[in-house]
């Protein structure tokens, strides 16, 4: 008899047994129908922070047996791509930010690419009018993923086989694990939408409403899964899964070809790196705009002397939000891919522009975005995960990876089991013309064979005195930023401890529209500070699910203690040892 119960923030999921035994290297060692959520915990060899316990606890095994934070990075990855479906992926795409212990910075693209047969205006109709179901739902919306390149990019900074990383994910899509409650209810409230968009069987379609405790077995993932391990990259872009996802565009007059698979690359680009203060920021850069909007808005607040302002000041928290106007009217008006596209990123983040951007920011009033001219911006989707990671030698790893929405087309691979992305929706579908999240853009981020959406994604590493400090990310669209910014200034200028750090109420503002969002539980006295200067604020609800490693130093050079901080907000969840 299956049941399950609440411990305070503690979920347990308790059944019968089902233990995996110990075989393969890298075999799962947790029992998949028995495991709880941690918010937090201190340890000094490693940790792993993720939205989903199963795959914290993968990516700290991993740790355990002797792999680095790339190691244990890629095996949390697959695991997320099992038992996070609505974000975790290999249908999709993300960016992985790192630093190693001998102080390279890395930052690896694998951001899904518009297929070749992709054109600026194949989402509008004859008469120019957008078609945003097009963009959003079903075949046509899916970019060429990027997840698995992604994966084998980053094996060369790591220790252990692929297929001791890759064990994992397999077992828990072969055996099955445990839905929590909240991933019952995702999996039923879209239903309605996998009947719509699927024409072969797959595993999360259920005649009866999922509960908690319910097993998700998923055969097909797990063959796909084994394919990968066993003929690597190929295994996925070429030979038996590249033939499930063609034969499936197909089926819907999807346009993603076998050449788009097999060209598919993930590429090593040049992270986003800069001073603040007594820190230095490593971040991602184009094609995400996240790397660049920390860059922009630190460097607009940093005369300011922030700190002295107080956490959730009305001063402080008008000073970020007339940053964030500034920073996201320039990702709208500049911002796009780089290797398709001229962005003035060195004008853009330097002093002389982030201070003249400042000029007539007036201390007390709000500032208006019809007059802060520029671009257009707005609200993306906001599924999507970020997982945080350091090892016992001071590696760390940050990623944010995505399928855009919450099951991204919310298409399955006919018998090869997973989820497509719906990233095309992130290009500017029309530029000038809002997409389905009010989202709007110009020519820099218009469609174009094999270029690369905008994205917000922000995986971040801040050192302090050139010592390993803060892994931090988070998903939630154009929020992801902002999110970050917060995160960053909570720690270095308000003083905060990292779980206030991530648990307190937050803010953001994109410009477009000209509104302050604020979390539901924000503080009212604030809110009507901001409002007697001129901000309308709207109340909206959780503002990302920041993952956070605040890293200590410990007795020698070499030492360090992991402070690792799941956000409150999901069922993410803290490993360490
Ligand atoms: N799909 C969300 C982002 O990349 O920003």
């Amino acid at each position: 008899m299956k049941k399950y119960f609440f411990v305070s923030t503690l979920l347990v999921l308790v059944f019968s047994c089902k233990y995996v035994t110990k075989k393969e290297a890298g075999a799962l060692t947790v029992n998949p129908y028995a495991y709880a959520i941690q918010k937090k915990i201190t340890a000094s060899n490693g940790a792993v922070v993720s939205a989903h316990p199963l795959a914290s606890i993968v990516g700290t095994e991993i740790l355990k047996q002797g792999g680095n934070a790339f190691d244990a990075a890629i095996a949390t990855q697959l695991a997320l791509a099992v038992v996070y479906p609505g974000a975790g992926n290999i249908g999709g795409g993300g960016f992985m930010v790192a630093r190693t212990n001998n102080g390279e910075n890395i930052a690896i693209d694998y951001r899904e690419k518009a297929p070749g047969k992709a054109s600026r205006d194949m989402y509008l109709d004859s008469a120019g009018n957008p078609l945003l179901d097009k963009s959003q739902n079903g075949h046509l919306a899916a970019g060429v993923p990027g997840t698995v390149a992604g994966l084998f990019a980053a094996m060369q900074y790591a220790k252990l086989p692929f297929k001791q990383l890759i064990q994992p994910a397999i077992e828990l899509a072969q055996n099955g694990f445990a839905l929590t409650e909240a991933e019952a209810a995702s999996l039923n409230s879209i239903q309605a939408d996998l009947k719509a968009l699927n024409t072969q069987p797959n595993a999360f379609q259920k005649q009866t409403a999922w509960k908690a405790g319910d097993t998700l077995l998923q055969k097909d993932l797990a063959l796909t899964l084994t394919r990968i391990r066993d003929e690597g990259k190929k295994g996925f872009y070429e030979g038996e899964t590249a033939k499930l996802i063609v034969e499936e565009m197909k089926r819907a007059n999807g346009i993603i070809s076998p050449e788009d698979l097999k060209n598919y690359e993930a590429a090593e680009r040049n992270p986003v790196v800069f001073n603040y203060k007594d820190y230095q920021i490593i971040s991602m850069p184009l094609p995400s705009s996240g790397g660049i909007i920390i860059q922009q808005c630190l460097r607009m607040i940093e005369d300011k002397n922030i700190g002295a302002m107080g956490f959730h000041s009305a001063a402080a928290m008008q000073l970020m939000i007339e940053a964030e106007r500034r920073s996201y009217a320039d990702r709208a008006e500049y911002m796009g891919d780089a290797d398709f596209v001229k962005v003035p990123v060195k004008t853009l983040v330097s002093d002389a522009y982030t201070k003249e951007r400042m000029k007539d920011f007036i201390p007390g009033k709000a500032g208006s975005s019809q007059q802060t001219k520029a671009g257009t911006t707005g609200k993306e989707s906001e599924e999507t995960t970020h997982l945080s990671i350091v090892d016992k030698w001071g590696n760390m790893v940050a990623v944010t990876t995505t399928l855009n929405g919450g099951y991204g087309s919310r298409t399955v691979v006919g018998g090869a089991g997973f989820f497509l992305n719906n990233e095309m929706d992130d290009f500017s579908v029309k530029p000038g013309v809002p997409n389905m999240y009010g989202a709007l853009g110009t020519e820099a981020n218009a469609i174009q064979p094999g270029k690369r959406m905008l994205s917000s994604m922000t995986p971040t590493i801040v050192l302090k005195h050139n010592q390993p400090f803060i892994v931090v990310g988070t998903p939630g669209g154009t929020t992801i930023p902002t999110s970050v910014f917060q995160s960053i200034l909570n720690v270095t200028e308000f003083g905060l401890n990292a779980e206030d750090a991530v648990n307190k109420p937050k803010f953001h503002h994109q410009w477009m529209p000209d509104v302050v969002y604020v979390e539901r539980d924000f503080p009212l006295p604030v809110i009507d500070s901001l409002k007697a200067m001129g901000y309308t604020i709207e109340q909206r609800g959780q503002i990302g699910r920041t993952e956070l490693i605040r890293i200590h130093k410990g007795s020698t050079d070499s030492a360090y203690t992991f402070e690792a901080i799941a956000d409150k907000r999901g069922d993410d969840d803290a490993e360490a040892y």
